[in-house]
Parts: C-alpha cells; sequence; structure tokens
C-alpha cells in the first residue's frame, strides 16, 4: 500500500487557538499533521478541515504516528497551557523526533522556561522557538500577528509557512524572526502588557463620557465607532463600540451594563510589571492597568468601602460637575486625552523592550515588532505605522515621547487631557491610566525634578552620599547639626 504523503508541518494541542492555528496552515496549503490528548478534539478538526473546504489536514491519536507523519527536518507547533503541560507535551513528542527537528511553543511562555527548553531541546538535537502567537480565536484563524525567537534556523524551516499564516499589511506580513532565547515570548509578554494598559485607558475614557458626560451607550457607541475612522482606529476601539451596541437578551438595555465590573487575567500582564521593576523601567501606565484590575477583584470591599464613605460624609460630585460641562467639548478632549495617554503607554513599552534587549543582547528591532503588530494581534492599530516610522527615522530612539512628531502631538493634546484628568477627579472617577500617562509625561518632560530633596533626605538619615548640579564628587553633609547650628 502506498505510503500516505508525509505532511509539512505538526501541530499538538487542539484547543480554541490550536485548532484555528491548525485550520489556517492547511488553508494555506501547507498539509499539516494535528494530534491532542483528547481524541475527540481530533475529530472535531477533521470535521471542520471538511467543512471548511476539505483542507489538507490529517488526525493522529498518538504522539509516536503524530511525529512519524511529518516530513523531516519536522517542525511541531505545541499550544497547550503554558508551564508542566509544555514540558509533559515536549516529553511525549520529542521521544519521537530526530536531530534537526524544531519544537515550537505557541503559547504565552514565560521567557525563561523557554531558555531552560532551549538548552534542554539542544541536548536531544532537537531545535526550539518559543513564538508568541496574538489576535485570539480569529487571529489564529484567518491571521494572527507572530512572534517567533529561538533558534534562526527552525524559524527559517518554517519562515515560508509563518509568512503566508501571519495576518498580512501593507507592509508585510505580521511576522518576524524576534531574536534568540526567550526573545519571541518576553515580546509578548510586553505586547499584552501595551494591550492591558490599551484596555484600561479605553474603559477610562468610557467611564468620563458615561459618567461626566452623561452618554448612553448608543451615543457611545457612535462615539468609538468615529474614534475608530481617525488617530484612534484600532480593533480595540472597534471592537468596543460594538460592544455597547449590544442588547441584553436577559433585560432592558444593553448587555454590557450587567457585566460584572471583576476582570479576571492570566498574567502577562503581571510579568510585565515584575519586569519593569527588575530593569529599574519606569511602566506606570501598565502598572496603573494592572492594578485596577486587582482593585476591580475586590467587588465586596468596593460595595462596603462606598457605604462606609459615604456614612463618612462623602458626597457623589458626578452631577454638579457634569451639569457644567459642553458634551462636545469634553468627548473631543477625551478623544485627545486617549491617544496622548496610549502615546506614554506604548513608549513604557517600548522602553521596557529595550532595556531587556540590552540586557539580552538580543538586538531586538522596534521598527519590524511595531510593524507585525500593524495586524493581526489585540494591539493592532493605525498607530503602530505611526511608531513603525519613529523608529525608522531613529533606532536608537530614547523614547516615543521625543520622537519629534509624537511630542507635537502630544504638546497639542496636553490642553484636553489636562482637561479630562481634572474634571474627572473633580467628579471622583478615577483615571488611573490617564493620570499615570500624564504624570508620566510631566516627569518625563522636565529637566529639573524634586529628587534632589529625596537626595538630601537619603543623605541625612542614610548618609548615602549626593552629586551636586555644579561640581564633580559624591558629598555627605551633616545636614542636623548644621540646621541646629542655623536655627
Ligand atoms: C492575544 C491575547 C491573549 C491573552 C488574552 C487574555 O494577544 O491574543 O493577549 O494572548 O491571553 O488576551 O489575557 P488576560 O487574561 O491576561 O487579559
Amino acid at each position: 500500500m502506498e505510503a500516505a504523503a508525509l505532511s509539512r508541518i505538526g501541530l499538538a494541542g487542539l484547543a480554541v487557538m490550536g485548532q484555528n492555528l491548525a485550520l489556517n496552515v492547511a488553508e494555506k496549503g501547507f498539509p499539516i499533521s494535528v494530534y491532542n490528548r483528547t481524541t475527540s478534539k481530533v475529530d472535531e478538526t477533521l470535521d471542520r478541515a471538511q467543512t471548511e473546504g476539505q483542507l489538507p489536514l490529517t488526525g493522529h491519536y498518538n504522539p509516536r504516528d503524530f511525529i512519524l507523519s511529518i516530513q523531516k527536518p519536522r517542525s511541531v507547533i505545541i499550544l497547550v497551557k503554558a508551564g508542566a503541560p509544555v514540558d509533559q507535551t515536549i516529553a511525549a513528542l520529542s521521544a519521537h523526533m530526530e536531530p534537526g527537528d524544531t519544537i515550537i511553543d505557541g503559547g504565552n511562555e514565560w521567557y525563561e522556561n523557554t531558555e531552560r527548553r532551549i538548552i534542554e531541546a539542544e541536548n536531544k538535537g532537537l531545535l526550539y522557538l518559543g513564538m508568541g502567537v496574538s489576535g485570539g480565536e480569529e487571529g489564529a484563524r484567518n491571521g494572527p500577528s507572530l512572534m517567533p525567537g529561538g533558534s534562526f534556523q527552525a524559524y527559517n524551516n518554517i519562515k515560508d509557512i509563518v509568512e503566508k499564516v501571519a495576518a498580512q499589511v501593507e507592509d508585510g506580513p505580521c511576522v518576524t524572526y524576534i531574536g534568540e532565547g526567550g526573545s519571541g515570548n518576553f515580546v509578548k509578554m510586553v505586547h499584552n502588557g501595551i494591550e492591558y494598559g490599551d484596555m484600561q485607558l479605553i474603559s477610562e475614557a468610557y467611564d468620563v463620557l458615561k459618567n461626566v458626560g452623561g452618554l448612553s451607550n448608543v451615543e457611545l457607541g457612535e462615539i468609538f465607532d468615529e474614534w475608530n475612522k481617525g488617530e484612534l482606529e484600532s480593533f480595540l476601539v472597534e471592537i468596543t463600540a460594538d460592544i455597547f451596541k449590544v442588547k441584553d437578551e436577559h433585560g432592558e438595555g444593553e448587555l454590557v451594563d450587567k457585566i460584572l465590573d471583576k476582570t479576571g487575567m492570566k498574567g502577562t500582564g503581571k510579568w510585565t510589571v515584575q519586569q519593569a521593576a527588575e530593569l529599574s523601567v519606569a511602566a506606570p501606565t501598565i502598572a496603573a492597568s494592572l492594578d485596577c484590575r486587582y482593585l476591580s477583584g475586590l467587588k465586596d470591599e468596593r460595595e462596603n468601602a462606598e457605604k462606609v464613605l459615604a456614612e463618612a460624609g462623602m458626597k457623589d460630585q458626578v452631577m454638579s460637575v457634569r451639569s457644567g460641562v459642553d458634551k462636545k467639548r469634553l468627548i473631543d478632549d477625551v478623544r485627545q486625552a486617549l491617544y496622548a495617554s496610549k502615546i506614554c503607554s506604548y513608549a513604557q513599552g517600548m522602553n521596557l523592550l529595550r532595556a531587556k534587549s540590552v540586557e539580552k543582547n538580543w538586538n531586538l528591532n522596534f521598527g519590524e515588532l511595531a510593524r507585525i503588530w500593524k495586524g493581526g494581534c489585540i494591539i493592532r492599530a493605525v498607530f503602530l505605522d505611526r511608531i513603525k516610522k519613529a523608529y525608522q527615522r531613529n533606532p536608537n530612539l530614547a523614547s516615543l515621547v521625543v520622537d519629534p512628531e509624537f511630542a507635537k502631538e502630544m504638546v497639542q493634546r496636553q490642553g484636553a487631557w489636562r482637561r479630562v484628568v481634572g474634571l474627572a477627579v473633580s467628579a471622583g472617577i478615577s483615571t488611573p491610566g490617564m493620570c499615570a500617562s500624564l504624570a508620566y509625561f510631566d516627569t518625563y518632560r522636565r529637566g529639573r525634578l524634586p529628587a534632589n530633596l529625596v537626595q538630601a533626605q537619603r543623605d541625612l538619615f542614610g548618609a548615602h552620599t549626593y552629586e551636586r548640579v555644579d561640581r564633580e564628587g559624591a558629598f555627605h553633609t551633616e545636614w542636623t547639626k548644621l540646621a541646629r547650628k542655623s536655627g
């Protein structure tokens, strides 16, 4: 009997992302073998391959048959839960793989786990890639943004596939070789940190327009649709407009008003903030988004605090502030504040990537990173083309805030930005992300900060010494003695 034709690539792990990515690969003309521990998932994927166009996809029910069905040098994508399940899957599959074959982890993995697995794979003669996959179910099926890092040879083995499978934008496929080691996972992690920041800033714009502006969900849907035609054009703004239009099937009004205000999270935003602290990179907007997720989780405490503080005399200022607000102007101010805050948030994310790139000698290409985020991923936005151009103008840009074009835009928008933050503060509507971005902007742009006093305090109580603005050296002063003497 003629041997079955071998597949070009394999994918193990047929949950939502894996199943859809496998179908995408097959649809682009690359015969693919799939495997999953739960065999029903294999059958489900086979059925979809048939109904979605007799796609060249074969299903396998044990690791050995799966691996032997793939042409050499074999490339196998695994899409299972990050952590131990990845190690278990690697163990099961690598037992049948041969030197020169490649394992590609497509999950949201912690970059150091990938770096450990690269070494373990090398000890078996295998190549390894940690590949961020962004875009959710729709992206996986029709065009994600892909962030592969690790073995360059392994990348070259699948370059033709990933360049077809990735989302396509006018300046190429949304995939590039990110760099060595765990760089692909790290870039995906920072993508998620930026995603957290974006989602927080959008939720604050919604909060201000709804409460200070008194906008209805219908008006909010129209405003976000309008914003999606300009500088804020993006996947997250687009889906936000859609969300405001969905009616609640169980009662009156829109569904969005019935959703419990407690945010879930899988961890990549936390890793981003941890890494910012490790690298001494300020990322206040991303950190604010994480804190807001934590605070949203304290629903019972917040409901109690609302009561206690009302009893303590807290008055709701929203209506009084709203009565003095020009709605049309507020809407445009919020648009400008959202855009300016976004620039700061992306500046923080890019600075974090730069610091890690230096530490790990990854030589990340920030223009390329912005380019592959233009399509497919959750933070895809017109804005990213501007960031790409900023880094093409100056690859060593210290911060997006000082890119001449972004600098001009922030200065033009700071009036609106300050008005929105001021109104929100007066109305008692928290805007932690917008405030963090504005404070970041107002701190980074000043040549002189009150850090001189902090240095004096540290030297007074800890003799940590200080530098002077007018002469070289480290100095210590007997502050208390001198203060008493002069007293
Ligand atoms: C993507 C998303 C995805 C992420 C979900 C959930 O790029 O497609 O970032 O990878 O897992 O958005 O993230 P949280 O549960 O942490 O919000």
